[in-house]
Protein backbone atom coordinates (compact mmCIF):
# COMPACT_ATOMS: atom_id res chain seq x y z
CA UNK A 1 0.00 0.00 0.00
CA UNK A 2 1.45 3.36 -0.92
CA UNK A 3 -1.71 5.48 -0.65
CA UNK A 4 -3.20 7.05 2.24
CA UNK A 5 -6.77 6.59 0.84
CA UNK A 6 -8.69 4.49 -1.74
CA UNK A 7 -11.27 2.90 0.51
CA UNK A 8 -13.97 4.98 -0.89
CA UNK A 9 -13.39 4.32 -4.27
CA UNK A 10 -14.26 0.78 -6.55
CA UNK A 11 -10.68 0.42 -8.53
CA UNK A 12 -7.11 1.15 -7.64
CA UNK A 13 -5.52 4.43 -9.05
CA UNK A 14 -4.84 3.77 -12.87
CA UNK A 15 -1.44 3.52 -13.51
CA UNK A 16 -0.48 6.49 -15.75
CA UNK A 17 -2.78 8.95 -13.30
CA UNK A 18 -0.38 7.77 -10.68
CA UNK A 19 2.56 8.82 -12.45
CA UNK A 20 1.03 12.11 -14.00
CA UNK A 21 -0.12 13.11 -10.12
CA UNK A 22 3.08 11.75 -7.79
CA UNK A 23 5.13 14.61 -6.08
CA UNK A 24 7.25 12.46 -4.79
CA UNK A 25 9.98 13.09 -7.10
CA UNK A 26 9.33 17.11 -6.49
CA UNK A 27 8.76 17.45 -2.70
CA UNK A 28 11.21 14.15 -1.27
CA UNK A 29 13.69 16.52 -0.31
CA UNK A 30 11.11 18.14 2.43
CA UNK A 31 11.29 14.84 4.26
CA UNK A 32 13.46 16.00 7.28
CA UNK A 33 10.67 19.05 7.66
CA UNK A 34 7.82 16.66 7.14
CA UNK A 35 9.26 14.44 10.05
CA UNK A 36 10.37 17.10 12.49
CA UNK A 37 6.45 18.76 12.18
CA UNK A 38 5.40 15.19 12.43
CA UNK A 39 7.15 15.16 15.99
CA UNK A 40 5.17 18.52 17.06
CA UNK A 41 2.45 17.58 16.14
CA UNK A 42 2.50 13.70 17.65
CA UNK A 43 4.08 15.66 21.00
CA UNK A 44 0.89 17.99 20.86
CA UNK A 45 -1.41 14.35 20.33
CA UNK A 46 -0.14 13.32 23.60
CA UNK A 47 -0.15 16.32 25.61
CA UNK A 48 -3.78 16.89 24.94
CA UNK A 49 -4.42 13.52 25.80
CA UNK A 50 -5.17 12.43 21.96
CA UNK A 51 -2.57 9.90 22.34
CA UNK A 52 -1.11 8.22 25.39
CA UNK A 53 2.60 8.86 26.53
CA UNK A 54 3.83 5.54 25.57
CA UNK A 55 1.94 5.86 21.93
CA UNK A 56 3.74 9.46 21.83
CA UNK A 57 7.33 7.32 22.77
CA UNK A 58 6.45 4.80 19.85
CA UNK A 59 5.87 7.49 17.17
CA UNK A 60 8.71 9.58 17.70
CA UNK A 61 11.36 6.42 17.79
CA UNK A 62 9.54 5.36 14.50
CA UNK A 63 10.22 9.14 12.95
CA UNK A 64 14.04 8.45 14.13
CA UNK A 65 14.41 5.38 13.06
CA UNK A 66 13.04 6.76 8.80
CA UNK A 67 15.19 9.42 9.39
CA UNK A 68 18.25 7.40 9.96
CA UNK A 69 16.62 5.30 6.99
CA UNK A 70 16.79 7.60 4.24
CA UNK A 71 19.97 9.68 5.04
CA UNK A 72 21.00 6.09 4.93
CA UNK A 73 19.60 5.91 1.62
CA UNK A 74 17.50 2.98 2.37
CA UNK A 75 14.13 4.37 1.45
CA UNK A 76 12.90 3.91 -2.00
CA UNK A 77 10.54 6.59 -2.51
CA UNK A 78 9.40 6.03 -5.74
CA UNK A 79 6.32 4.34 -4.84
CA UNK A 80 5.10 6.87 -2.61
CA UNK A 81 2.46 9.68 -3.74
CA UNK A 82 4.26 12.13 -1.62
CA UNK A 83 6.60 12.50 1.20
CA UNK A 84 3.55 12.69 3.70
CA UNK A 85 2.08 9.44 2.02
CA UNK A 86 5.82 7.92 2.47
CA UNK A 87 6.32 9.02 6.40
CA UNK A 88 3.08 7.26 7.84
CA UNK A 89 3.07 4.52 5.60
CA UNK A 90 6.47 3.71 6.87
CA UNK A 91 5.84 5.22 10.04
CA UNK A 92 2.56 2.41 10.52
CA UNK A 93 4.88 -0.26 9.10
CA UNK A 94 7.53 0.79 11.84
CA UNK A 95 4.87 1.72 14.81
CA UNK A 96 1.90 -0.78 13.93
CA UNK A 97 -1.27 0.23 12.28
CA UNK A 98 -2.36 0.82 16.21
CA UNK A 99 -0.27 3.46 16.90
CA UNK A 100 0.97 4.85 13.96
CA UNK A 101 -2.30 5.30 12.49
CA UNK A 102 -3.04 7.90 15.22
CA UNK A 103 -0.28 10.21 14.43
CA UNK A 104 -2.37 11.86 11.17
CA UNK A 105 -5.84 12.33 14.02
CA UNK A 106 -6.32 16.26 13.56
CA UNK A 107 -3.72 16.82 10.74
CA UNK A 108 -4.18 16.37 6.72
CA UNK A 109 -1.65 16.83 4.29
CA UNK A 110 -3.04 20.15 3.20
CA UNK A 111 -1.90 21.75 6.77
CA UNK A 112 1.31 19.64 6.82
CA UNK A 113 2.43 20.02 3.52
CA UNK A 114 2.86 24.20 3.86
CA UNK A 115 4.46 23.73 7.10
CA UNK A 116 6.45 21.38 5.60
CA UNK A 117 7.66 24.58 3.20
CA UNK A 118 8.11 27.04 6.30
CA UNK A 119 10.01 24.87 8.04
CA UNK A 120 12.54 24.16 4.55
CA UNK A 121 12.24 27.58 3.57
CA UNK A 122 12.86 29.71 7.07
CA UNK A 123 16.39 27.42 7.14
CA UNK A 124 17.19 28.19 3.68
CA UNK A 125 16.42 32.23 3.67
CA UNK A 126 19.49 31.76 6.75
CA UNK A 127 21.56 29.69 4.31
CA UNK A 128 20.87 32.30 1.34
CA UNK A 129 21.44 35.31 3.43
CA UNK A 130 24.64 33.66 5.10
CA UNK A 131 25.85 33.00 1.29
CA UNK A 132 25.03 36.57 0.64
CA UNK A 133 27.29 38.05 2.83
CA UNK A 134 30.43 35.83 1.73
CA UNK A 135 29.80 37.71 -1.47
CA UNK A 136 29.62 40.69 0.10
CA UNK A 137 32.73 39.94 1.95
CA UNK A 138 34.58 39.39 -0.84
CA UNK A 139 33.23 42.51 -2.41
CA UNK A 140 34.19 44.67 0.89
CA UNK A 141 38.01 42.86 1.10
CA UNK A 142 38.52 43.86 -2.69
CA UNK A 143 37.29 47.40 -1.98
CA UNK A 144 39.57 47.42 1.14
CA UNK A 145 43.07 46.31 -1.10
CA UNK A 146 42.12 48.76 -3.55
CA UNK A 147 41.37 51.93 -1.73
CA UNK A 148 43.25 54.43 -4.06
CA UNK A 149 42.66 52.94 -7.14
CA UNK A 150 40.88 55.56 -9.54
CA UNK A 151 38.40 54.56 -12.47
CA UNK A 152 36.04 56.25 -14.47
CA UNK A 153 32.87 56.01 -13.60
CA UNK A 154 30.11 55.63 -15.91
CA UNK A 155 26.34 56.82 -16.98
CA UNK A 156 24.77 55.14 -20.51
CA UNK A 157 27.88 53.81 -20.69
CA UNK A 158 29.57 56.96 -21.32
CA UNK A 159 32.34 58.32 -19.39
CA UNK A 160 31.21 60.57 -17.09
CA UNK A 161 33.41 61.04 -13.81
CA UNK A 162 36.29 59.56 -11.49
CA UNK A 163 35.18 57.28 -8.72
CA UNK A 164 37.30 55.18 -6.87
CA UNK A 165 37.84 51.58 -7.44
CA UNK A 166 36.50 50.40 -3.89
CA UNK A 167 33.44 52.97 -4.43
CA UNK A 168 32.09 50.74 -7.46
CA UNK A 169 32.72 47.77 -5.48
CA UNK A 170 30.79 48.95 -2.20
CA UNK A 171 27.53 49.83 -4.39
CA UNK A 172 27.28 45.96 -4.87
CA UNK A 173 27.93 45.44 -1.20
CA UNK A 174 25.16 48.03 -0.59
CA UNK A 175 22.67 46.31 -3.39
CA UNK A 176 23.38 42.53 -1.93
CA UNK A 177 22.43 44.50 1.88
CA UNK A 178 18.61 45.33 0.82
CA UNK A 179 18.81 41.77 -1.03
CA UNK A 180 19.15 40.49 2.89
CA UNK A 181 17.09 42.59 4.21
CA UNK A 182 14.27 41.95 2.15
CA UNK A 183 14.81 38.55 2.82
CA UNK A 184 14.96 38.84 6.52
CA UNK A 185 11.56 40.63 6.08
CA UNK A 186 10.21 37.62 4.16
CA UNK A 187 11.37 35.10 6.81
CA UNK A 188 8.79 37.32 9.39
CA UNK A 189 5.94 35.70 7.23
CA UNK A 190 7.44 32.26 6.66
CA UNK A 191 7.72 31.96 10.22
CA UNK A 192 4.15 31.12 11.08
CA UNK A 193 2.55 27.94 11.98
CA UNK A 194 -0.51 26.45 9.44
CA UNK A 195 -0.67 23.44 11.12
CA UNK A 196 -3.97 22.82 12.87
CA UNK A 197 -5.95 23.91 9.89
CA UNK A 198 -6.81 20.89 9.36
CA UNK A 199 -7.95 20.52 5.56
CA UNK A 200 -9.70 23.68 5.49
CA UNK A 201 -11.86 24.50 8.70
CA UNK A 202 -10.29 23.53 11.69
CA UNK A 203 -10.54 20.12 14.07
CA UNK A 204 -14.05 19.47 16.56
CA UNK A 205 -10.90 17.69 18.21
CA UNK A 206 -8.89 19.49 21.44
CA UNK A 207 -5.85 20.61 19.86
CA UNK A 208 -3.39 23.00 21.30
CA UNK A 209 -1.42 25.11 18.14
CA UNK A 210 -0.08 27.36 20.53
CA UNK A 211 1.89 24.36 22.11
CA UNK A 212 3.14 22.97 18.13
CA UNK A 213 4.31 26.37 17.46
CA UNK A 214 6.45 26.87 20.52
CA UNK A 215 7.73 23.34 19.63
CA UNK A 216 8.41 24.19 16.31
CA UNK A 217 9.87 28.07 17.36
CA UNK A 218 7.36 29.86 15.57
CA UNK A 219 6.31 32.95 17.10
CA UNK A 220 2.77 32.77 15.55
CA UNK A 221 -0.15 31.10 14.63
CA UNK A 222 -1.91 31.55 11.39
CA UNK A 223 -5.02 33.27 12.22
CA UNK A 224 -7.61 31.86 9.37
CA UNK A 225 -7.54 27.95 8.62
CA UNK A 226 -8.36 28.71 5.12
CA UNK A 227 -5.91 31.01 4.86
CA UNK A 228 -3.17 28.88 5.76
CA UNK A 229 -3.61 25.87 3.91
CA UNK A 230 -3.87 27.72 0.44
CA UNK A 231 -1.06 30.29 1.48
CA UNK A 232 1.47 30.20 -0.75
CA UNK A 233 2.53 33.98 -0.48
CA UNK A 234 5.03 33.04 1.67
CA UNK A 235 7.05 31.59 -1.09
CA UNK A 236 6.31 33.54 -4.14
CA UNK A 237 7.95 36.61 -1.66
CA UNK A 238 10.88 34.43 -1.35
CA UNK A 239 10.97 33.94 -5.12
CA UNK A 240 10.82 37.52 -5.28
CA UNK A 241 13.42 38.39 -2.88
CA UNK A 242 15.78 35.96 -5.36
CA UNK A 243 14.56 37.40 -8.42
CA UNK A 244 15.70 40.41 -7.35
CA UNK A 245 19.04 38.99 -5.79
CA UNK A 246 19.70 37.64 -9.62
CA UNK A 247 18.99 40.85 -11.14
CA UNK A 248 22.14 42.18 -8.82
CA UNK A 249 24.08 39.26 -9.84
CA UNK A 250 23.14 39.75 -13.42
CA UNK A 251 24.55 43.13 -13.24
CA UNK A 252 27.78 42.57 -10.89
CA UNK A 253 28.57 39.58 -13.39
CA UNK A 254 27.91 41.94 -16.52
CA UNK A 255 30.78 44.46 -14.44
CA UNK A 256 33.36 41.60 -14.94
CA UNK A 257 32.40 40.65 -18.14
CA UNK A 258 32.95 44.34 -19.62
CA UNK A 259 35.79 45.16 -17.02
CA UNK A 260 37.79 41.45 -18.42
CA UNK A 261 37.39 42.77 -22.21
CA UNK A 262 40.49 43.94 -24.08
CA UNK A 263 38.46 47.16 -24.97
CA UNK A 264 38.58 47.82 -21.17
CA UNK A 265 40.36 45.46 -19.51
CA UNK A 266 39.94 47.47 -16.08
CA UNK A 267 40.49 43.38 -14.40
CA UNK A 268 41.93 40.47 -14.98
CA UNK A 269 40.35 37.45 -13.58
CA UNK A 270 42.13 34.27 -12.39
CA UNK A 271 42.62 31.58 -15.25
CA UNK A 272 41.13 29.03 -12.59
CA UNK A 273 37.95 31.15 -13.04
CA UNK A 274 38.09 31.87 -16.86
CA UNK A 275 37.82 29.02 -20.50
CA UNK A 276 39.19 28.96 -23.54
CA UNK A 277 37.79 28.98 -27.04
CA UNK A 278 38.04 25.26 -29.09
CA UNK A 279 38.65 27.32 -31.87
CA UNK A 280 40.28 30.24 -31.10
CA UNK A 281 43.36 29.35 -29.37
CA UNK A 282 44.16 32.81 -28.25
CA UNK A 283 40.49 33.26 -26.09
CA UNK A 284 40.43 33.50 -22.03
CA UNK A 285 36.43 33.81 -21.73
CA UNK A 286 34.14 35.05 -18.56
CA UNK A 287 32.21 32.18 -18.66
CA UNK A 288 31.05 32.29 -14.91
CA UNK A 289 30.20 36.03 -14.93
CA UNK A 290 28.37 35.66 -18.06
CA UNK A 291 26.69 32.63 -16.48
CA UNK A 292 25.49 34.57 -13.12
CA UNK A 293 24.08 36.80 -15.88
CA UNK A 294 22.53 34.06 -17.70
CA UNK A 295 20.69 31.71 -14.90
CA UNK A 296 19.04 34.63 -13.80
CA UNK A 297 16.06 33.91 -16.38
CA UNK A 298 15.83 30.56 -14.70
CA UNK A 299 15.52 32.06 -11.14
CA UNK A 300 13.08 34.94 -12.37
CA UNK A 301 11.12 31.92 -14.00
CA UNK A 302 10.48 30.26 -10.77
CA UNK A 303 8.97 33.28 -9.55
CA UNK A 304 6.73 33.61 -12.40
CA UNK A 305 6.03 29.64 -12.65
CA UNK A 306 4.35 30.01 -9.26
CA UNK A 307 2.81 33.26 -9.36
CA UNK A 308 0.72 31.88 -12.51
CA UNK A 309 -0.36 28.51 -10.29
CA UNK A 310 -1.43 30.87 -7.60
CA UNK A 311 -3.49 33.20 -10.08
CA UNK A 312 -7.38 32.54 -10.15
CA UNK A 313 -6.91 30.10 -7.64
CA UNK A 314 -10.50 29.40 -5.42
CA UNK A 315 -9.54 28.55 -2.35
CA UNK A 316 -8.16 26.59 -0.17
CA UNK A 317 -5.95 24.02 -1.58
CA UNK A 318 -6.55 23.32 -4.78
CA UNK A 319 -3.79 20.09 -6.03
CA UNK A 320 -2.59 22.66 -8.66
CA UNK A 321 -0.22 24.09 -5.21
CA UNK A 322 1.88 20.97 -5.23
CA UNK A 323 3.47 22.36 -8.43
CA UNK A 324 4.70 25.57 -6.13
CA UNK A 325 7.88 23.21 -5.32
CA UNK A 326 9.83 22.29 -8.57
CA UNK A 327 10.21 26.32 -8.78
CA UNK A 328 11.05 26.90 -4.94
CA UNK A 329 13.41 23.70 -4.83
CA UNK A 330 15.17 24.84 -8.40
CA UNK A 331 15.52 28.47 -7.80
CA UNK A 332 17.07 27.61 -3.95
CA UNK A 333 19.62 25.40 -5.82
CA UNK A 334 20.46 27.51 -7.77
CA UNK A 335 20.99 30.45 -5.57
CA UNK A 336 22.71 29.20 -3.40
CA UNK A 337 25.53 27.80 -6.02
CA UNK A 338 25.90 30.91 -7.54
CA UNK A 339 26.24 32.68 -4.56
CA UNK A 340 29.28 30.63 -3.67
CA UNK A 341 30.60 31.02 -7.00
CA UNK A 342 30.34 34.58 -6.93
CA UNK A 343 31.86 35.54 -3.68
CA UNK A 344 34.96 32.98 -5.14
CA UNK A 345 35.35 35.00 -8.70
CA UNK A 346 35.04 38.31 -6.95
CA UNK A 347 37.79 37.08 -4.90
CA UNK A 348 39.44 36.42 -8.38
CA UNK A 349 39.47 39.55 -10.10
CA UNK A 350 42.45 42.04 -10.33
CA UNK A 351 42.30 45.47 -10.96
CA UNK A 352 44.57 46.77 -14.03
CA UNK A 353 45.70 49.92 -12.25
CA UNK A 354 47.37 51.50 -16.08
CA UNK A 355 44.62 50.83 -18.09
CA UNK A 356 42.12 52.19 -15.59
CA UNK A 357 44.40 55.18 -15.25
CA UNK A 358 44.56 55.12 -19.19
CA UNK A 359 40.77 55.30 -19.45
CA UNK A 360 40.96 58.34 -17.12
CA UNK A 361 42.30 60.83 -19.32
CA UNK A 362 39.09 59.78 -22.44
CA UNK A 363 36.31 61.63 -21.91
CA UNK A 364 36.51 64.52 -20.05
CA UNK A 365 35.94 63.31 -16.81
CA UNK A 366 36.49 66.24 -14.88
CA UNK A 367 34.49 68.50 -16.76
CA UNK A 368 31.64 68.56 -13.62
CA UNK A 369 34.93 69.61 -11.33
CA UNK A 370 35.65 72.61 -13.91
CA UNK A 371 32.20 73.29 -13.15
CA UNK A 372 32.31 73.17 -9.40
CA UNK A 373 35.56 75.35 -10.09
CA UNK A 374 33.39 78.16 -11.45
CA UNK A 375 30.71 77.97 -9.13
CA UNK A 376 33.07 78.41 -6.41
CA UNK A 377 34.34 81.78 -7.92
CA UNK A 378 30.28 82.91 -8.46
CA UNK A 379 29.53 81.84 -12.09
CA UNK A 380 25.89 80.93 -12.02
CA UNK A 381 26.17 77.02 -12.20
CA UNK A 382 23.92 76.64 -15.58
CA UNK A 383 26.55 79.13 -16.96
CA UNK A 384 29.65 77.60 -16.18
CA UNK A 385 27.63 74.54 -17.74
CA UNK A 386 27.22 76.41 -20.97
CA UNK A 387 30.72 77.24 -21.15
CA UNK A 388 32.26 73.89 -20.19
CA UNK A 389 30.26 72.37 -22.84
CA UNK A 390 31.78 74.88 -25.42
CA UNK A 391 35.10 74.23 -24.38
CA UNK A 392 35.01 70.57 -24.88
CA UNK A 393 33.66 70.76 -27.98
CA UNK A 394 36.64 72.69 -29.44
CA UNK A 395 38.65 70.52 -27.44
CA UNK A 396 37.28 67.21 -28.75
CA UNK A 397 37.30 68.80 -32.22
CA UNK A 398 40.99 68.78 -31.89
CA UNK A 399 41.35 65.67 -30.49
CA UNK A 400 42.51 67.51 -27.30
CA UNK A 401 42.28 67.64 -23.34
CA UNK A 402 40.95 69.41 -20.91
CA UNK A 403 44.92 69.87 -19.73
CA UNK A 404 45.67 71.25 -22.87
CA UNK A 405 43.45 74.56 -22.17
CA UNK A 406 45.64 77.64 -21.67
CA UNK A 407 44.67 80.72 -19.36
CA UNK A 408 44.08 82.36 -23.36
CA UNK A 409 41.27 79.98 -24.14
CA UNK A 410 39.33 80.81 -21.09
CA UNK A 411 38.09 84.10 -22.90
CA UNK A 412 35.09 85.61 -20.38
CA UNK A 413 36.71 83.29 -17.40
CA UNK A 414 40.18 84.62 -17.71
CA UNK A 415 40.69 86.58 -14.66
CA UNK A 416 38.93 83.21 -13.13
CA UNK A 417 42.19 81.26 -14.23
CA UNK A 418 43.14 79.03 -11.44
CA UNK A 419 47.08 78.66 -10.47
CA UNK A 420 46.34 74.69 -9.69
CA UNK A 421 44.50 74.37 -12.83
CA UNK A 422 46.30 70.91 -13.17
CA UNK A 423 44.61 70.17 -10.23
CA UNK A 424 41.13 70.99 -10.68
CA UNK A 425 40.58 68.74 -13.67
CA UNK A 426 43.26 65.53 -12.42
CA UNK A 427 40.85 62.91 -12.56
CA UNK A 428 42.90 61.17 -8.93
CA UNK A 429 42.57 64.88 -7.01
CA UNK A 430 38.65 64.85 -8.20
CA UNK A 431 37.79 61.78 -5.93
CA UNK A 432 39.70 63.26 -3.16
CA UNK A 433 37.51 66.85 -3.37
CA UNK A 434 34.45 65.54 -2.81
CA UNK A 435 32.27 66.09 0.31
CA UNK A 436 29.06 64.97 0.41
CA UNK A 437 28.22 62.45 2.22
CA UNK A 438 27.39 58.67 0.66
CA UNK A 439 30.24 60.11 -2.30
CA UNK A 440 33.47 58.53 -3.72
CA UNK A 441 35.54 60.58 -1.46
CA UNK A 442 37.99 58.36 0.23
CA UNK A 443 37.08 59.68 3.42
CA UNK A 444 33.15 58.82 2.72
CA UNK A 445 34.57 54.97 1.00
CA UNK A 446 36.75 54.63 4.71
CA UNK A 447 33.27 54.99 6.42
CA UNK A 448 31.25 52.94 3.87
CA UNK A 449 33.80 50.37 4.46
CA UNK A 450 33.64 50.78 8.15
CA UNK A 451 29.47 50.26 8.03
CA UNK A 452 29.80 47.01 5.64
CA UNK A 453 31.52 45.64 8.37
CA UNK A 454 29.21 46.42 11.03
CA UNK A 455 26.62 45.02 8.68
CA UNK A 456 28.36 42.09 8.08
CA UNK A 457 28.60 41.28 11.70
CA UNK A 458 25.28 41.80 12.27
CA UNK A 459 23.75 39.69 9.47
CA UNK A 460 25.93 36.79 10.52
CA UNK A 461 24.74 37.29 14.27
CA UNK A 462 21.56 37.23 13.48
CA UNK A 463 21.50 34.02 11.18
CA UNK A 464 23.50 32.27 13.41
CA UNK A 465 20.70 32.81 16.19
CA UNK A 466 18.09 31.63 14.38
CA UNK A 467 19.91 28.65 13.74
CA UNK A 468 20.47 28.27 17.51
CA UNK A 469 16.41 28.20 17.73
CA UNK A 470 15.89 26.18 14.86
CA UNK A 471 18.47 23.76 16.23
CA UNK A 472 17.75 23.93 19.39
CA UNK A 473 13.62 22.91 18.69
CA UNK A 474 14.84 19.83 16.03
CA UNK A 475 17.01 18.46 18.77
CA UNK A 476 14.17 18.31 21.77
CA UNK A 477 11.55 16.79 18.82
CA UNK A 478 14.17 14.36 16.78
CA UNK A 479 16.98 13.99 19.21
CA UNK A 480 20.54 14.18 18.16
CA UNK A 481 21.61 16.64 15.59
CA UNK A 482 20.84 17.69 12.62
CA UNK A 483 23.15 19.79 10.60
CA UNK A 484 21.38 22.84 9.54
N1 LIG B 1 1.52 16.35 -2.61
C1 LIG B 1 0.58 17.33 -2.21
C2 LIG B 1 1.13 18.73 -2.50
O1 LIG B 1 2.27 18.84 -2.65
C3 LIG B 1 0.31 17.24 -0.75
C4 LIG B 1 -1.04 17.69 -0.36
C5 LIG B 1 -2.05 16.75 -0.90
N2 LIG B 1 -3.36 17.09 -0.50
C6 LIG B 1 -4.45 16.61 -1.11
N3 LIG B 1 -5.58 16.98 -0.65
N4 LIG B 1 -4.36 15.76 -2.13
O2 LIG B 1 0.41 19.68 -2.59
Amino acid sequence: MTNLWGSRMEKGLDQEVKEFSTSIPEDFFLYKYDLWGSAAHCKMLEKVGIISEKESKEILRGLRVIFQEIEEGKVDPSPFEDIHSLVEIRLREIAGEKIGGKLHTARSRNDQVVLDERLFLREKIGEVIEKISFLQEALLRKAQENKDVVMPGYTHLQPAQPVLFAHHLLAYFFMFQRDIERLEDTRKRVNVLPLGAGALSGTSLPIDRQYVAELLAFPRVQENSMDAVSDRDFILEFLGGLSILFLHLSRWGEEIVLWSSPAFHFLEIDDAFTTGSSIMPQKKNPDVAELLRGKTGEVLSSWVSLAITLKGLPLTYNRDLQQDKPPLFRATKETLSSLRIAARLTQNIFPDRESMKKALSVGFLTATDLCEYLVGQGVPFRRAHAWVGEMVKKLSASGKHLRDLKKEDWGEYQHLFPENWEEIIDEEKSVRRKISEGSTSPREVEREIKIGEELLAQSRERVSSWRKIEQESWENLMGGSCVL
